[in-house]
Protein backbone atom coordinates (compact mmCIF):
# COMPACT_ATOMS: atom_id res chain seq x y z
CA UNK A 1 0.00 0.00 0.00
CA UNK A 2 1.41 3.37 -1.33
CA UNK A 3 0.43 6.50 1.44
CA UNK A 4 1.32 10.01 2.21
CA UNK A 5 3.50 10.89 5.03
CA UNK A 6 2.26 13.92 7.28
CA UNK A 7 2.30 12.94 10.85
CA UNK A 8 3.65 14.25 14.27
CA UNK A 9 6.07 11.44 13.77
CA UNK A 10 7.17 13.15 10.62
CA UNK A 11 7.13 16.74 11.64
CA UNK A 12 8.18 17.96 7.98
CA UNK A 13 4.77 16.47 7.15
CA UNK A 14 5.72 16.33 3.51
CA UNK A 15 3.88 13.76 1.08
CA UNK A 16 6.43 11.39 0.52
CA UNK A 17 5.15 7.96 -0.47
CA UNK A 18 5.62 4.67 1.61
CA UNK A 19 7.82 2.62 -0.64
CA UNK A 20 6.98 -0.74 0.96
CA UNK A 21 6.62 -3.98 -1.41
CA UNK A 22 3.35 -5.88 -0.44
CA UNK A 23 4.13 -9.38 -1.13
CA UNK A 24 0.87 -11.84 -0.14
CA UNK A 25 2.82 -14.65 -0.16
CA UNK A 26 5.38 -12.93 2.56
CA UNK A 27 2.16 -11.32 4.46
CA UNK A 28 0.83 -14.72 5.23
CA UNK A 29 4.28 -16.76 5.68
CA UNK A 30 5.59 -14.44 8.49
CA UNK A 31 2.09 -12.12 9.46
CA UNK A 32 -0.95 -14.42 9.19
CA UNK A 33 -1.65 -13.27 13.05
CA UNK A 34 -3.14 -10.42 12.08
CA UNK A 35 -6.09 -11.13 10.43
CA UNK A 36 -5.91 -13.57 12.79
CA UNK A 37 -6.06 -11.67 15.95
CA UNK A 38 -9.04 -9.65 14.33
CA UNK A 39 -11.80 -11.51 16.25
CA UNK A 40 -12.47 -8.41 18.56
CA UNK A 41 -13.21 -6.10 15.93
CA UNK A 42 -15.06 -7.65 13.52
CA UNK A 43 -17.74 -8.75 16.79
CA UNK A 44 -17.55 -4.82 17.29
CA UNK A 45 -18.61 -4.87 13.44
CA UNK A 46 -21.38 -6.89 13.93
CA UNK A 47 -22.01 -7.74 10.01
CA UNK A 48 -25.83 -9.18 9.10
CA UNK A 49 -26.86 -10.86 6.40
CA UNK A 50 -28.11 -8.08 3.38
CA UNK A 51 -25.84 -5.79 4.61
CA UNK A 52 -23.23 -3.81 2.49
CA UNK A 53 -20.01 -3.73 3.92
CA UNK A 54 -16.84 -2.01 2.47
CA UNK A 55 -13.50 -3.63 3.65
CA UNK A 56 -11.12 -0.52 3.57
CA UNK A 57 -7.41 -2.13 3.45
CA UNK A 58 -8.61 -5.71 2.96
CA UNK A 59 -4.97 -7.24 2.71
CA UNK A 60 -5.28 -10.78 1.67
CA UNK A 61 -9.02 -11.05 1.96
CA UNK A 62 -8.56 -13.64 5.24
CA UNK A 63 -10.98 -11.40 7.51
CA UNK A 64 -13.00 -10.15 4.45
CA UNK A 65 -14.21 -13.90 4.00
CA UNK A 66 -15.16 -14.05 7.72
CA UNK A 67 -17.28 -10.51 6.61
CA UNK A 68 -18.95 -12.60 3.77
CA UNK A 69 -19.07 -15.76 5.48
CA UNK A 70 -21.71 -13.73 8.52
CA UNK A 71 -23.89 -13.19 5.05
CA UNK A 72 -23.14 -9.45 4.42
CA UNK A 73 -22.43 -8.36 0.74
CA UNK A 74 -18.82 -7.22 0.86
CA UNK A 75 -16.82 -5.10 -1.49
CA UNK A 76 -13.18 -4.83 -0.39
CA UNK A 77 -10.70 -2.54 -1.19
CA UNK A 78 -6.58 -2.84 -1.04
CA UNK A 79 -3.62 -0.13 -2.28
CA UNK A 80 -1.55 -3.22 -3.00
CA UNK A 81 -2.12 -4.95 -6.30
CA UNK A 82 -0.36 -8.04 -5.00
CA UNK A 83 -2.82 -8.03 -1.87
CA UNK A 84 -6.25 -7.59 -4.12
CA UNK A 85 -4.77 -10.48 -6.53
CA UNK A 86 -5.01 -12.43 -3.35
CA UNK A 87 -8.38 -11.48 -2.11
CA UNK A 88 -9.61 -11.99 -5.32
CA UNK A 89 -8.25 -15.92 -5.45
CA UNK A 90 -10.32 -16.02 -2.24
CA UNK A 91 -12.99 -14.90 -4.02
CA UNK A 92 -13.58 -11.41 -2.24
CA UNK A 93 -14.90 -8.79 -4.72
CA UNK A 94 -11.59 -6.76 -4.34
CA UNK A 95 -10.68 -3.45 -6.09
CA UNK A 96 -7.33 -1.44 -6.42
CA UNK A 97 -8.53 1.43 -4.61
CA UNK A 98 -5.89 3.54 -1.89
CA UNK A 99 -7.72 4.39 0.90
CA UNK A 100 -7.15 7.89 0.40
CA UNK A 101 -9.08 8.12 -2.75
CA UNK A 102 -12.34 6.54 -1.77
CA UNK A 103 -14.93 7.67 -4.48
CA UNK A 104 -18.35 5.62 -3.39
CA UNK A 105 -21.21 7.85 -2.55
CA UNK A 106 -23.90 6.36 0.25
CA UNK A 107 -23.48 2.53 -0.79
CA UNK A 108 -22.78 1.41 2.32
CA UNK A 109 -24.01 0.15 6.27
CA UNK A 110 -20.75 -0.04 7.20
CA UNK A 111 -17.10 0.66 6.54
CA UNK A 112 -14.61 -1.86 8.24
CA UNK A 113 -10.83 -1.55 8.52
CA UNK A 114 -8.40 -4.06 10.24
CA UNK A 115 -4.64 -3.11 10.38
CA UNK A 116 -4.51 -0.62 7.59
CA UNK A 117 -5.72 2.98 8.61
CA UNK A 118 -2.56 3.42 10.03
CA UNK A 119 -0.98 3.63 6.88
CA UNK A 120 -3.05 6.15 4.64
CA UNK A 121 -1.85 9.13 4.97
CA UNK A 122 -3.42 12.22 4.88
CA UNK A 123 -6.31 10.59 7.74
CA UNK A 124 -8.56 13.31 6.94
CA UNK A 125 -8.71 12.83 3.71
CA UNK A 126 -9.33 8.96 4.15
CA UNK A 127 -11.80 9.70 6.96
CA UNK A 128 -14.06 12.15 4.31
CA UNK A 129 -13.98 8.78 1.66
CA UNK A 130 -15.68 7.17 4.70
CA UNK A 131 -17.88 9.33 5.32
CA UNK A 132 -18.94 9.68 2.19
CA UNK A 133 -19.39 6.06 1.50
CA UNK A 134 -21.72 5.42 4.06
CA UNK A 135 -25.50 6.06 3.87
CA UNK A 136 -27.02 7.99 6.63
CA UNK A 137 -26.79 5.94 10.06
CA UNK A 138 -24.19 3.48 8.66
CA UNK A 139 -21.16 2.57 10.88
CA UNK A 140 -17.64 2.97 11.07
CA UNK A 141 -15.57 0.06 12.52
CA UNK A 142 -11.92 -0.18 13.06
CA UNK A 143 -8.92 -1.24 14.30
CA UNK A 144 -5.39 0.38 13.63
CA UNK A 145 -2.23 1.21 15.24
CA UNK A 146 -2.84 3.61 18.20
CA UNK A 147 -0.33 6.14 19.92
CA UNK A 148 2.57 3.88 21.29
CA UNK A 149 2.23 1.62 19.02
CA UNK A 150 5.42 -0.93 18.78
CA UNK A 151 7.37 1.82 20.58
CA UNK A 152 10.11 -0.02 21.23
CA UNK A 153 10.61 -1.11 17.57
CA UNK A 154 10.78 3.00 16.51
CA UNK A 155 13.02 3.64 19.10
CA UNK A 156 15.38 1.04 18.03
CA UNK A 157 14.85 1.84 14.17
CA UNK A 158 15.62 6.00 15.36
CA UNK A 159 18.74 4.63 16.92
CA UNK A 160 20.34 2.68 14.57
CA UNK A 161 19.45 4.60 11.29
CA UNK A 162 20.59 8.17 12.78
CA UNK A 163 24.31 6.28 13.62
CA UNK A 164 23.95 5.68 9.45
CA UNK A 165 22.64 9.46 9.17
CA UNK A 166 18.96 8.77 8.80
CA UNK A 167 15.80 10.34 10.43
CA UNK A 168 13.84 7.48 10.84
CA UNK A 169 11.09 10.26 11.83
CA UNK A 170 11.32 11.53 8.53
CA UNK A 171 11.44 8.13 6.54
CA UNK A 172 8.38 6.55 8.71
CA UNK A 173 5.15 6.12 6.65
CA UNK A 174 2.78 5.20 9.71
CA UNK A 175 0.40 7.61 11.98
CA UNK A 176 -0.44 6.12 15.10
CA UNK A 177 -2.94 8.78 16.93
CA UNK A 178 -4.18 8.73 20.49
CA UNK A 179 -7.85 8.01 21.36
CA UNK A 180 -8.14 11.82 21.84
CA UNK A 181 -6.85 13.02 18.24
CA UNK A 182 -8.63 10.56 16.35
CA UNK A 183 -11.86 11.28 17.93
CA UNK A 184 -11.45 15.18 17.23
CA UNK A 185 -10.78 13.80 13.24
CA UNK A 186 -13.96 11.94 13.73
CA UNK A 187 -16.09 14.29 14.69
CA UNK A 188 -14.75 17.02 12.75
CA UNK A 189 -15.62 15.07 9.71
CA UNK A 190 -19.27 14.89 11.32
CA UNK A 191 -19.28 11.47 12.81
CA UNK A 192 -20.59 10.77 16.02
CA UNK A 193 -17.97 8.58 18.25
CA UNK A 194 -19.90 5.55 20.00
CA UNK A 195 -16.68 4.20 21.20
CA UNK A 196 -12.94 4.55 21.00
CA UNK A 197 -10.26 3.41 22.95
CA UNK A 198 -6.23 2.29 22.87
CA UNK A 199 -5.57 -1.53 23.92
CA UNK A 200 -1.68 -2.58 24.70
CA UNK A 201 -1.81 -6.09 23.19
CA UNK A 202 1.52 -7.55 23.47
CA UNK A 203 1.54 -9.51 20.02
CA UNK A 204 3.93 -12.58 19.60
CA UNK A 205 5.66 -12.85 16.29
CA UNK A 206 6.22 -16.35 15.75
CA UNK A 207 8.23 -15.81 12.93
CA UNK A 208 10.76 -13.02 14.40
CA UNK A 209 11.72 -9.52 14.42
CA UNK A 210 13.70 -10.26 11.62
CA UNK A 211 11.14 -11.48 9.05
CA UNK A 212 8.53 -8.45 10.81
CA UNK A 213 11.13 -5.81 9.75
CA UNK A 214 11.52 -7.28 6.14
CA UNK A 215 7.84 -7.69 5.57
CA UNK A 216 6.96 -4.13 7.11
CA UNK A 217 9.86 -1.94 7.69
CA UNK A 218 10.98 -1.06 3.85
CA UNK A 219 10.39 2.70 3.82
CA UNK A 220 13.24 2.69 6.83
CA UNK A 221 15.54 -0.18 5.59
CA UNK A 222 15.05 0.60 2.01
CA UNK A 223 17.16 3.96 2.62
CA UNK A 224 20.05 2.13 3.79
CA UNK A 225 22.31 1.37 1.11
CA UNK A 226 21.89 -2.19 -0.40
CA UNK A 227 25.30 -3.45 0.72
CA UNK A 228 24.70 -2.18 4.37
CA UNK A 229 21.31 -3.31 4.79
CA UNK A 230 21.46 -6.91 6.70
CA UNK A 231 23.96 -5.69 9.01
CA UNK A 232 21.92 -2.30 9.96
CA UNK A 233 18.48 -4.54 10.10
CA UNK A 234 20.33 -7.02 12.37
CA UNK A 235 21.83 -3.83 15.08
CA UNK A 236 18.05 -2.82 15.21
CA UNK A 237 17.44 -6.70 16.03
CA UNK A 238 20.31 -6.60 18.61
CA UNK A 239 18.64 -3.96 19.91
CA UNK A 240 15.59 -5.18 20.55
CA UNK A 241 16.08 -8.64 21.46
CA UNK A 242 16.60 -8.03 25.42
CA UNK A 243 13.42 -6.00 24.97
CA UNK A 244 10.92 -7.79 22.93
CA UNK A 245 12.25 -11.64 23.53
CA UNK A 246 10.40 -13.31 26.34
CA UNK A 247 12.01 -15.97 28.48
CA UNK A 248 10.86 -18.92 25.99
CA UNK A 249 12.59 -16.92 23.15
CA UNK A 250 9.30 -15.73 21.48
CA UNK A 251 9.40 -12.54 19.93
CA UNK A 252 6.50 -10.46 21.57
CA UNK A 253 5.88 -6.76 19.77
CA UNK A 254 4.57 -4.19 21.34
CA UNK A 255 1.55 -3.29 19.69
CA UNK A 256 -1.19 -1.07 20.84
CA UNK A 257 -4.40 -1.19 19.26
CA UNK A 258 -7.02 1.85 18.62
CA UNK A 259 -10.43 0.43 18.16
CA UNK A 260 -13.35 2.43 17.68
CA UNK A 261 -16.94 2.37 16.55
CA UNK A 262 -18.70 5.84 14.77
CA UNK A 263 -22.20 6.52 12.90
CA UNK A 264 -22.65 8.87 10.15
CA UNK A 265 -26.10 10.40 11.95
CA UNK A 266 -28.90 10.28 9.50
C1 LIG B 1 0.32 -2.59 13.13
O1 LIG B 1 -0.55 -3.39 12.77
O2 LIG B 1 0.20 -1.94 14.16
C2 LIG B 1 1.53 -2.39 12.31
C3 LIG B 1 1.91 -3.34 11.40
C4 LIG B 1 3.01 -3.13 10.64
C5 LIG B 1 3.74 -1.97 10.76
C6 LIG B 1 3.34 -1.02 11.65
C7 LIG B 1 2.24 -1.23 12.43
Amino acid sequence: MRSEIINQQNPKGAGNLSTQRWSAERYQQTASFVPALGSAVLELLAPAPGERVLDLGCGDGALTERIVAAGALVTAVDAAPDMVAAARQRGVEARLVAGQDLDFVGEFDAVFSNAALHWMRPPERVIAGVYRALKPGGRFVAEMGGHNNIAAIMVALNAVLRGHGLDARRLSPWYFPSAEAYRERLETAGFAVEQIRLIPRPTPVPAGIEAWLDTFADDFLGAVPQAQRAAVRDEVVELLRPVLVDERGTWIADYVRLRFRAFRPR
